[in-house]
């Protein structure tokens, strides 16, 4: 069978530990399936910057183009928190995201049935929620000129939001083009009533819209949009938005589903390569206790499976364990109603894998 790259670059904090329990799944799909994957770790983030000197290096950004897709843990921690921004974790993330192209970032937000109590939710508003956000991740504020100047009272600093209509055009396209694989509703998020980029992207999605009739569209404004995900979360299919509004609302859509460490994502640009990651960062708070939970990492390496491999049937399997276990009531502590009831990461990982069957 063909052999698929993988470049593993697992960061900082608790990026190791979930990545670890998401590489034991994909060893289970080897002994399953026929697929074959090759694995190449690279240094990112924090511990890049320690011994390297940059939180990119070249030869990780090199192996990470010579893959089919990558597996990134997380980056970041209060070790770099000061450093400037050169040598920050996080600018590594930006930069291999702009430099692979990965345009669109695709983080769905599936409610398990068994984890309805698991969210601060009242289980009745979470009833039917299955939703995607796709956030567009290489434009925006956090790539727009940034500097310091003297202003009239001291200090000044400045972050500029730009967006082109080629960017805003890819983006809202891909969101319709996921909208018609399913529910075919699609809310486009925007701050169209003061800001000009927002108007710009209004103007983008309503010109694009006719090409997509069977889809029904809605705008709304991105403060009533995180208003409305408490209130009415199942009324939403697909969700489009800028850079920084999908940071924050993927983030707000994580607690429906009970934690932030269950979503997954996927980030895309014109082919099938593609970058998996978790939603959630490094978890300083509970970095190296062995407690964070790898589901939001091990069904990212299911939406690998589908969107870059194609290997639907692995990914189905995966998906199907993970809710195995939940169903059997197995919890790491952020999804625990009962606290003193909670496995830690390996423990979790271990009980996915067993429970990961080739369908007959
Ligand atoms: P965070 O997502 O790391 O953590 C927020 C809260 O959620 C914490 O209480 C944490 O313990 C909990 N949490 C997160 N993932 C979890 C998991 N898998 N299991 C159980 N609990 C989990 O966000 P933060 O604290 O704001 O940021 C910490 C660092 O991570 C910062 O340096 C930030 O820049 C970075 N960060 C990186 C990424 C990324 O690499 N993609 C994403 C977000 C934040
Ligand atoms: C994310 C993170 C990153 C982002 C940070 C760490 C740069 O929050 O992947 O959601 O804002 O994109
Ligand atoms: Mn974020």
């Amino acid at each position: 069978a063909e052999v698929k790259k993988i470049a593993v670059i697992a960061g900082d904090g608790i990026g190791p530990e979930v990545v670890g329990e998401a590489i034991k799944v994909i060893k289970k799909i080897e002994e399953l399936y026929e697929h074959r994957f090759e694995f190449e770790h690279g240094l990112f983030g924090g511990v890049a910057i320690d011994e390297k000197g940059t939180p990119l290096p070249q030869e990780t950004l090199d192996m990470c183009q010579k893959a089919d897709a990558v597996l990134l843990g997380a980056v970041g921690g209060p070790k770099w928190d000061n450093n400037s921004k050169e040598l920050r974790p996080e600018t590594g993330l930006l930069g291999i995201r702009k430099a692979l192209g990965l345009f669109s970032n695709i983080r769905p937000a599936t409610v398990f049935d068994c984890l309805k109590d698991a969210s601060t939710l009242k289980p009745e508003v979470l009833e039917g929620t299955d939703l995607i956000v796709v956030r567009e991740l290489t434009g925006g504020i956090y790539f727009g000129e940034k500097f310091r100047r003297e202003g009239e009272h001291g200090q000044e600093a400045v972050d500029t939001c730009v967006y082109n209509v080629q960017e805003v055009e890819r983006i809202v396209r891909q969101a319709f083009d996921i909208a018609m694989t399913r529910g075919k509703r699609l809310a486009s998020v925007d701050k169209a009533n003061v800001l000009e980029t927002s108007r710009l992207w209004r103007e983008v999605v309503n010109r694009i819209a006719p090409e997509y009739p069977e889809v029904e569209l809605e705008h709304v404004l991105v403060d009533n949009c995180a208003m409305q995900l408490l209130r009415r979360p199942s009324s939403f299919d697909v969700i489009v938005t800028e850079n920084m509004f999908g940071d924050i609302l993927s983030d707000e859509a994580a607690m429906l589903t009970g934690s932030i460490g269950m979503l997954s994502s996927a980030s895309l640009g014109e082919g099938s390569f593609g970058l998996y990651e978790p939603v959630h960062g490094s978890a300083p708070d509970i970095a190296g206790q062995g407690i964070s939970n790898p589901i939001a990492t091990i069904l990212s390496v299911a939406l690998m499976f589908r969107l870059t491999f194609g290997y639907h049937e692995a990914a189905q399997a995966i998906e199907d364990a993970v809710k195995e276990v939940l169903d059997a009531g197995h919890r790491t502590g952020d999804i625990a109603v009962d606290k003193s009831t909670a496995i830690g990461t390996e423990a979790m990982g271990d009980l996915i894998v067993g429970a990961i069957r080739k369908a007959s």
